[in-house]
């Protein structure tokens, strides 16, 4: 199957990166949201990534021009009809994800891929919101995408061969490396990033040390390139707790419950980077 035309749903931070990356690799991209101006904003978050590129000396100007000329934005869920591949993007939210699958079902072509950028919901329940769960798969990217070389590769229950080995190609196109995975909470990726988070978080409420001392054994002493406090503010404290809470009611034990201390951040409105204030605060 040839796929030439994609359809971001969501112009957040990874819907941007992923129109990004496909922009890139020649690909027609619609980028949608349900406003013009998270449209954008989102098309303004690319132009200014790729602006480092050209900044670095990595891509002339003319090039960034031609990148951007790729991404067409829509407001309509119908642009979906001529599109061969669909990437969502939008907010952890169950409900949210079948309203949307439902709708692109009825709107996409027949030969259509469905693809989800879910962090840790099933790919399989996603799927049976649509007559096709054999077209539907996970696409999980990392942030930021443009940067990230990692692609994690979901099959849910009913994912077709075909579907899986078109998106691991595709994968390669972008330059980066599919991982196979079953549809489980969390995957492999968040499944394992986010209980070390939370322990950070733990080890936080309890006093064991400062948050800045948290994050520089993690960071000096494993090797990581952010420490688990500053990666939790970059990933979104709220995104942090959804992905706590699938993990906790999709194993039903308690060794992935959330710390309390996350909940109250985000409680109160600390999200981390995106709403200035975390861990750490941001200007
Ligand atoms: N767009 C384009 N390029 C970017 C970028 C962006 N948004 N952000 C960073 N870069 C580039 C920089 O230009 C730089 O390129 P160069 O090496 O060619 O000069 C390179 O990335 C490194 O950036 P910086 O020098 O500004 O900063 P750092 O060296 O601190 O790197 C980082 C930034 C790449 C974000 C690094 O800190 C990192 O790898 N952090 C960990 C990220 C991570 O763990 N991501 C996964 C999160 S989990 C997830 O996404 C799953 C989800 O489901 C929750």
């Amino acid at each position: 199957m040839e796929v030439n035309k994609i359809m971001v749903i969501g112009a957040g931070q990874m819907g941007a990166g992923i129109a990004q990356v496909f922009a890139e690799a020649e690909f027609d991209v619609i980028l949608y949201d349900l406003e013009e101006g998270i449209v954008k904003k989102g098309l303004n978050k690319i132009a200014s990534s790729l602006h480092r590129q050209v900044e670095k000396g990595e891509m002339t100007g003319v090039r960034r021009e031609e990148v951007i000329k790729n991404i067409s934005p829509s407001t309509l869920l119908q642009s979906a009809k001529n599109a061969d591949l669909i990437i969502e993007a939008v907010i952890e939210n169950m409900a949210v994800k079948l309203k949307i699958f439902e709708e692109l079902d009825k709107t996409a072509p027949e030969h259509a891929i469905l693809a989800s950028n879910t962090s840790s919901l099933s790919i399989t329940e996603i799927a049976s919101a649509t007559n096709r769960p054999e077209k539907v798969i996970g696409m999980h990217f990392m942030n930021p995408v443009p940067v990230m070389k990692l692609v994690e590769i979901i099959r849910g229950l009913e994912t077709e061969d075909m579907v899986y080995e078109v998106i691991e190609e595709l994968t390669k196109k972008l330059n980066k490396v599919p991982v196979e995975v079953n549809d489980y909470p969390g995957f492999v990726s968040n499944r394992i990033l986010m209980p070390m988070i939370n322990e950070a978080i733990y080890t936080l409420s309890e006093g064991v040390a400062k948050k800045e001392a948290i994050d520089e054994v993690m960071k000096l002493g494993m090797n990581h390139p952010m420490g688990p406090l500053t990666l939790a503010d970059f990933i979104g404290l709220d995104t942090c707790l959804y992905i706590m809470e699938t993990l906790h009611s999709g194993f039903g034990d308690d060794k992935y419950r959330p710390c309390p201390l996350l909940r109250k951040y985000v409680k109160a409105g600390r999200l981390g980077r995106k709403s200035g204030r975390g861990f750490y605060t941001y200007t």
